[in-house]
């Protein structure tokens, strides 16, 4: 029995996931409406909500799990990479949860996690694949060999896929986080109306600045009135670049290598435009795409756990090694 508690950004949440991958309870508390004013995640402000949430969400999760701490045998949470401020009230509560019960602390890479949403039942992915993970944060192109071990194959070069989301829905005057409610007003929207472009880039990276330069262009072209009038057609062409930039990746990334399965991962992947783009390939279940505490659970079970005492000098870290 795996507790796992994930602090890493915007979302607070705990799981309970067994060793075999079955999640008894899955608790995400978002806080996107206190962010939504400032159009965008407010660090501090999300360390302070982390920090009214994790003891109520993780008791939550025990409570819906039907199980009490004393059943839990490891305890898991994302180490990075996020927002440093926010992944310590997780770390920090982690750390004080299982030190109370000198239970071993397995610290996660919240990426990593994101990867092990594929690995938990009812429908287990078995590696090899090649994944696309497309956060609000990253966005990789990865070869994985076996659970736990991957390789990065492409990055991006500025924004992440879901920023660029995110950044377009802010020029659309739409809501925060972005992705969802482009998607939402682009299905009345006709996607060819504007031709946004797809970076070309060498390799299998990425790049989003132009198309969000070429959206900042039409916004400003058509002015308030108009934007405001074609607002459909500018979330649909938007959506259906961004799509495309990553749908074209994995595309070439899938002729030059030997996979021959693809798999999704990350907030973007929730995307029904960039699923339906990709039938054959696997994504991570929708409830599992934005963050949550069940995918650290699950890559919890392919790290090394931290014997008591040795984790409470566990700190977190912001970015990328
Ligand atoms: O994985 P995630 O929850 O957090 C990070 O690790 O960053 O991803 C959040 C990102 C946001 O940028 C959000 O706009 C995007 O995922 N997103 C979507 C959709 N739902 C969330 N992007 C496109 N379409 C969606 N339906
Ligand atoms: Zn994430």
């Amino acid at each position: 029995m795996i507790l796992g508690i994930e602090t890493s950004c915007d979302e607070t949440a705990a799981a309970v996931v067994t060793s075999d991958g079955r999640v008894l309870s899955s608790l995400v508390s978002s806080q996107a409406d206190l962010h939504a004013r400032y159009g965008g995640v407010v660090p501090e402000v999300a360390s302070r909500r982390h920090l009214d949430l994790v003891a109520p969400v993780v008791r939550e999760a025990l409570h819906a799990a039907g199980v009490s701490l004393d059943r839990v045998e490891y305890v898991a949470v994302t180490q990075g990479p996020g927002l440093v401020g926010a992944l310590l009230v997780g770390v920090s509560a982690a750390k004080a949860l299982a030190w109370a019960r000198r239970l071993p602390l397995a610290p996660v890479d919240h990426l990593e996690g994101h990867i092990a949403s594929l690995y938990l039942e009812p429908d287990p992915l078995e590696p090899p694949f090649l994944c696309l993970l497309a956060s609000g944060g990253h966005t990789l192109l990865l070869a994985v060999y076996e659970r736990g071990r991957s390789e990065r194959l492409g990055t991006t070069l500025d924004d992440a896929a879901g920023e660029a989301f995110d950044k377009g829905a802010r020029l659309l005057g739409l809501g925060y986080p972005g992705g969802a409610e482009i998607e939402r007003i682009a299905r009345d929207g006709n996607p060819d109306s504007f031709a946004f472009p797809v970076a070309r880039v060498p390799g299998l990276d990425f790049s989003f600045s132009g198309v969000k330069t070429a959206l900042l262009y039409a916004v400003r072209d058509l002015g308030v009135d108009e934007t405001e009038r074609r607002k459909a057609d500018l979330a649909a062409s938007y959506q259906r670049a961004l799509v495309r930039a990553l749908v074209q990746r994995i595309d070439a990334a899938v002729s030059g290598t030997s996979f021959d399965r693809v798999a999704v991962v990350g907030g973007v992947a929730a995307n029904s435009e960039l699923r339906a783009a990709l039938p054959n390939a696997r994504f991570a279940p929708l409830e599992l795409c934005t963050d949550n505490a069940a995918m650290i659970a699950s890559q919890a079970r392919y790290v090394e756990a931290l014997p008591y005492p040795r984790y409470l000098a566990l700190d977190a870290y912001a970015s990328l090694s």
